[in-house]
């Protein structure tokens, strides 16, 4: 093969990698559609290298060929388009996750809430409920658990189940332990669980100030006026229209000199929100409505 030869099969190797992106870049476009005309979901603003690596996922375990057999499988079969779904929302979580996270809130945010009567806190994208569970352990210690309420949400019905059960898998117990110790825990972990047969439940009385409630941050809209608003690792799965849109959100539902909480890779700078809120923890991406 000459030079000019190696050359031109490259061209249209490239060539076709670039129809084949396109194509899938269209098919993408429009299985989201029909997942959102059909069961009223709206991925149509996550971020889409994310959402291909989910759907190609999906393909594989299902066999199929390409995007566009999906789109034909999900809106004929709830079935289908139940466990695309279960690809689409991602559950990861911990009990602590971020522990130095917990340690700041407790540090800096505790006590500006102990000078409020009633505290209302809204946990969004909840998952399967750990982060939440952390922060009323966290409440608890810090005398703050018996006037608060917390609003915890997510679009995933199984994972709600799941938090409102409060079981969780007993091998995960020493990495949790550490991370309540890092997160500035004040017991001996072991007082807020009992164990039994592999599997540990988190004690009642940590639930008794929780709401678990489905609510999609796309197309829900704000539901109450929060001093606390917490949404890690949520956003990081939107593209910036989506992302601003629901700051908007988060903007509206809190308090003036309400917090707002993102994950450690989320931020509000460059947002249109971002002068709106006072720095408070710049690390931990925590931030103050202003008053
Ligand atoms: C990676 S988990 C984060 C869980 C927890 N906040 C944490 O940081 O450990 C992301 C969660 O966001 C939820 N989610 C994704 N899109 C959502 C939406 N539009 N409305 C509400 N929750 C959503 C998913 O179901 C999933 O439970």
């Amino acid at each position: 093969m000459t030079e000019r030869d190696n050359r031109n099969d490259r061209d249209n190797r490239s060539a076709r990698n670039g129809q084949d992106d396109e194509l899938e870049r269209i098919e993408t476009a429009l299985l989201l559609e029909g997942i959102y005309q059909r069961y009223g979901y709206d991925f149509r603003n996550y971020a889409h290298p994310s959402i291909y690596r989910r759907i190609r996922h999906r393909l594989k375990l299902e066999g199929l060929p390409d995007i566009s057999s999906l789109l034909g499988s999900v809106l004929r079969d709830p079935d289908a388009f139940r466990r695309l779904l279960s690809d689409l929302v991602i559950p990861v979580t911990e009990l602590f996750r971020d522990p130095e996270m917990f340690l700041a809130f407790r540090r800096d945010v505790a006590p500006v809430l102990r000078r409020l009567p009633f505290v209302r806190i809204w946990h969004a994208g909840c998952s399967t409920g750990e982060e939440v569970y952390s922060l009323a352990v966290l409440l608890h210690e810090e005398g703050l658990l018996d006037k608060t309420r917390i609003y915890a949400t997510d679009i995933n019905e199984d994972a709600l189940q799941r938090a409102r059960d409060g079981m969780i898998p007993i091998d995960r117990m020493k990495q949790y332990t550490r991370n309540y110790q890092a997160a500035g825990g004040k017991r001996d972990f072991s007082a807020y669980y009992a164990s039994n047969h592999g599997i540990v439940m988190l004690k009642p009385f940590l639930r008794e100030k929780i709401v678990f409630a489905r609510h999609n941050l796309v197309t829900d809209s704000s539901f109450n006026e929060f001093h606390v608003v917490f949404c890690r690792n949520v956003m990081i799965y939107f593209n910036p229209q989506l992302t601003n849109q629901v700051h908007g959100l988060f903007y509206e539902s809190l308090a003036p000199g309400g917090f707002l909480v993102l994950g450690g890779k989320e931020s509000l700078a460059f947002t249109p929100m971002a002068e709106r809120y006072e720095t408070w923890n710049d690390t931990h991406r925590i931030y103050r409505k202003q008053l």
